[in-house]
């Protein structure tokens, strides 16, 4: 149908009415497997193999719209090289930029390790299923990490952090293989020093400074006074490490329903496309990476 001078009525709104601009949440979910240019804004060596990376998303709609939660990953992008997907560090309370805590194993981050502040890599996300931080809210939260482990249960002890009053006692366990090998220095010194923390940190292989724990994350967590009724667990670390620190806290009598874990799987889309993250009946990238112990128990070699 036309009007009197021949024009359809969509093309006549078209031409009179102001052309919609996108929200920043409509461009990021607009196409989920478009890359979003950020700018790393600030490097940090954490030790010989990690660096702590900030990013800022450059499109101004698109960094205001990007939220996430405490567990959620990212695909990061190097154009020319490839796209891994990684954890957001930092906590979804610090808003403006992300930081990426990232080991140099391969082609993509050995490359990001080379880069400079100023560079520009690819940003899509964020995806996947992050720490149930709504429930966990008024209880205890026994953290427990082990090496790179530590990069997304960051994000949420930074969230528990800036939110201290929402939640009970904080315990955090982490263990290295050396005290060489321990990130997040600075910020441990600080958590040390709080009232309102506890932290415990061990290492396999002490040297002359090291006067912590020694041995495994399950070692002192035998120790630990807990209250079963109102604690979750948050663990993330090596494969070999979920059963021993399971175990643990159901020696504490912590409820399987309150024990939360992160894995790691080999990935691609990022968003139950592609089917390389399947594992069982479950894709890690859109089930997980966070998974509950009953749904964990259910994932082949995790527990
Ligand atoms: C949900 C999720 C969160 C992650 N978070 C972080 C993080 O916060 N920091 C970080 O440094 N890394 C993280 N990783 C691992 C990271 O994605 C891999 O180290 C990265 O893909 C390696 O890519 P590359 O091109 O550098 O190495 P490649 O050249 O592709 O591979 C180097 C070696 O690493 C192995 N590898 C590659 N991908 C994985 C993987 N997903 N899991 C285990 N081994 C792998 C390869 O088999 C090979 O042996 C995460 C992975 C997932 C799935
Ligand atoms: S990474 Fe493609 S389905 Fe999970």
């Amino acid at each position: 149908m036309t009007d009197s001078v021949g024009a359809s009525p969509l093309a006549v709104r078209a031409l009179t009415e102001a052309p919609h601009v996108m929200t920043g949440q409509e461009m990021l979910m607009g196409n989920a497997y478009r890359p979003w240019p950020a700018r790393i804004t600030s490097i940090r060596e954490l030790t010989a193999h990690e660096k702590l990376f900030e990013f800022r998303l450059t499109d101004e709609r698109v960094r205001e719209a990007f939220v996430h939660e405490p567990g959620q990953f990212v695909e990061l992008s190097l154009f020319g090289v490839g796209e891994v997907p990684i954890s957001i560090t930092s906590s979804p309370t610090k808003q403006g930029f992300i930081e990426l805590c990232v080991r140099r194993t391969g082609t993509v981050t050995e490359q990001l390790h080379r880069m400079q502040c100023g560079d520009i890599v690819g940003l899509r996300g964020p995806f996947g299923r992050g720490f149930p931080v709504e429930q966990m809210r008024g209880n205890d939260i026994l953290v427990v990490a082990g090496g790179l482990g530590i990069a997304p249960v960051r994000s949420l002890i930074n969230y528990i952090h800036d939110n201290r009053s929402d939640f009970g006692k904080v315990t955090i366990v982490y263990g290295s293989r050396t005290p060489a090998d321990i990130m997040f220095r600075d910020q441990f010194e600080m958590w040390r020093h709080r009232k309102d923390f506890d932290l415990i940190l061990t290492v396999d292989e002490p040297d002359d400074t090291w006067d912590g724990e020694v041995g495994v994350v399950t070692e002192p967590m035998k120790k630990l006074d807990i209250n079963p009724a109102n604690t979750f667990g948050a663990v993330c670390g090596p494969p070999v490490m979920y059963r021993f620190v399971v175990e643990v806290m159901r020696e504490k009598n912590i409820s399987y329903d309150h024990i939360y874990m992160s894995f790691e799987r080999h990935m691609k889309c990022g968003m139950g496309k592609c089917g390389h993250c399947q594992i069982g009946h479950q894709y890690c990238c859109i089930d997980g990476p966070v998974f509950n112990y009953w749904e964990a128990k259910n994932i082949q070699g995790s527990m």
